[in-house]
């Protein structure tokens, strides 16, 4: 009886290693165990005619696909074969007593060097659908990354038709310059990135740009069918709209949580967001885009904006037929973006704790600093030569030099602070303060803060955006848990006016904050590590727009953290 479910184990874990294409997945029952091999390693490629070596797992772009079943244990084990320092996160897995798995590098744990192994090891607790991992180190993420797919337990149907299909759309920025060194060169200059040499759509640029005629994804479809497509932002700095020509999607599920279906004519996605959306083939046979173009809402900010475009060919289109165009909204139409946000509610009504313990309002934006370089020219390319850095409460986090996780496990003391405040230090008017006028002095402090929550809190933090350098749009993620999102709003958040949802408000790991507005999420801290809250721009991200929840372990084992892997890497 044994050696049968061994070798079950071992049939299920080959399937695991083989399956890597995006098709549909049938999967035995049962909670079981998926073993993945992930080997961090370079490789050519060659995109828009230039030929350069990218970072990549197991010689894949886009990674390969994550398959489990909700309550499954995934154990995967990295090998670094490259020369770069990296990490993998699993984002928007919730990570129940296992922070020491989260991936964030100087967070939960130091980066995997060169020729080192890491095996991550976390079970999927109530959770079920469409997720992401990406690299967390530098900007390594923008070619370390791929899906994670969580089907439903046996037996357990999903709340809409079954799909005759399933696709998974990874939306990405591809770049030519090798990604550790522009991000050193960004911030050397003080100044803004370039953007993204393209958009891909699963790794393919599409016909817009040169070069990539035959560089383009393609879904082919059967007239009369449903689709589920399990779109993915996995960008580094755009924000991003999908549209298909001619059809429409109807959204039922967010960040593998499903909501009320909500039928549009496009998505917008931050990089980290994920949507499923079903589409039904009910169109005249042909061949129909499929558009990834770029949301900004930042003013003043350079950025790609040409669509990529993948096709989505119905049998029986004539090959090479143009394919008819998508309309994807503006670049600036903060409106599509609010009409959709507006149609996502939990499916069903949603236990969100109505009182709260701790109540915290974090002003997210950026900054410009007063320039120390002795070559401004170079260094110091901001507005009024100064240096852009990005801020939560106008604390810019600086990152450590070892695991925060650890600092805080095994009490080693100088590493961080517990004092990240819970109010901004200085009130004024947020979105419409401009970058240090009189009397503001809107400079960051510099700091490795932190916010201590004993177990069990519940919590409220009201995010604002700020107009400091541009109002934008900020897509805020939380590792560790998912949030309620019960309110957002334009302007400066006023508890008078605004609206709450408490009934069935969607429930999210990463929320797009709208431009110049707010966004209130509730969670309760009930899983105890050292949990980074940030922008999922990148380039927000190495500016220093986090911070870093500290969740204390509650009473008994099943509100503590286990200790520390054996062979979590050393700094
Ligand atoms: Cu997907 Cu800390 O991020």
């Amino acid at each position: 009886m044994a050696n049968l479910a061994t070798l079950f184990t071992v049939l299920l874990s080959l399937l695991c290693y083989s399956q890597t294409g995006f098709g549909l997945v049938q999967w035995p029952g049962g909670t079981s165990t998926r073993f993945y091999d992930f080997k961090v390693q370079t490789m050519r490629v060659t995109k828009l005619c230039n030929t350069k070596e990218i970072v990549t797992i197991n010689g894949m772009f886009p990674g390969p696909v994550v398959y489990a079943q909700e309550d499954d244990r995934v154990i995967v084990k990295v090998t670094n074969e490259t020369p770069y320092n990296t990490t993998i996160h699993w984002h928007g897995i919730r990570q129940r007593l296992s922070c020491w798995s989260d991936g964030p590098s100087y967070i939960t744990q130091c980066p995997i060097q060169a020729g080192q192994t890491f095996t991550y090891e976390f079970t999927i607790v109530k959770q079920k659908g469409t997720l992401l991992w990406h690299a967390h180190v530098s900007w390594l993420r923008g070619t370390v990354y791929g899906a994670i797919v969580v089907y439903p337990k046996t037996g357990v149907p999903y709340p809409f038709k079954y799909p005759y299909e399933e696709h998974i759309i990874l939306l990405g920025e591809y770049w030519l310059k090798d990604l550790v060194q522009l991000e050193r060169q960004v911030l050397a200059s003080g100044g803004g990135p370039p953007p993204a040499n393209a958009f891909t759509i699963n790794g393919h640029p599409g016909p817009n740009y040169n070069c990539s005629k035959n560089d383009v994804y393609k879904i082919d479809v059967v007239p009369g069918k449903t689709y589920l497509l399990r779109v993915i932002n996995a960008g580094l700095n755009m924000e991003n709209f999908f549209a298909i020509a001619h059809h429409k999607l109807t959204i039922v599920e967010v960040d593998a949580e499903y909501t009320k279906p909500f039928t549009t004519d496009r998505v917008m996605l931050g990089p980290g967001q994920t949507i499923n959306v079903l589409v039904t083939t009910d169109q005249p046979i042909g061949k129909y885009s499929m558009a990834m173009g770029a949301y900004m809402s930042a003013k003043g900010v350079k950025f790609q904006n040409i669509s990529a475009i993948a096709y989505f060919q119905y049998l029986g289109a004539v090959p090479n037929s143009i394919a008819l165009p998508a309309q994807l909204p503006s670049f600036n139409d903060n409106l599509a973006v609010k009409t959709v946000m507006d149609g996502l509610r939990s499916l069903n009504p949603v236990n969100v704790s109505k009182e709260i313990d701790t109540n915290l309002f974090y002003t997210i934006g950026l900054n410009v600093q007063k320039c120390r370089s002795k070559t401004p020219k170079n260094n110091c390319q901001a507005t009024n030569n100064g240096v852009l850095a990005a801020s939560m409460n106008n604390i810019s986090f600086i990152r450590p030099n070892i695991s925060l996780l650890e600092a805080y496990y095994k009490k080693i003391n100088g590493y961080y602070t517990e004092d990240f405040p819970d109010v901004p230090l200085k009130f004024y008017d947020f979105v419409n303060g401009a970058p240090n006028n009189i009397p503001n002095d809107t400079q960051a402090l510099n700091g490795t803060r932190t916010k201590v929550l004993e177990y069990g809190t519940r919590v409220q933090v009201i995010l604002q955006d700020t107009g400091t350098v541009s109002t934008e749009n900020h897509p805020i993620h939380l590792h560790g848990f998912s949030f309620y999102v019960v309110g957002y709003g334009t302007g400066n958040y006023d508890p008078q006016t605004a609206n709450f949802n408490l009934v069935d408000p969607p429930y999210m790991n990463t929320i797009g904050v709208p431009v110049g507005g707010w966004a209130a999420i509730r969670f309760v801290a009930d899983n105890p590590g050292v949990w980074f809250m940030h922008c999922h721009l990148e380039i927000h991200l190495s500016w220093g727009l986090s911070m870093v929840f500290i969740v204390k372990n509650g009473h008994g084992e099943l509100e503590t953290l286990p200790h520390p892997p054996a062979d979590l890497p050393l700094c």
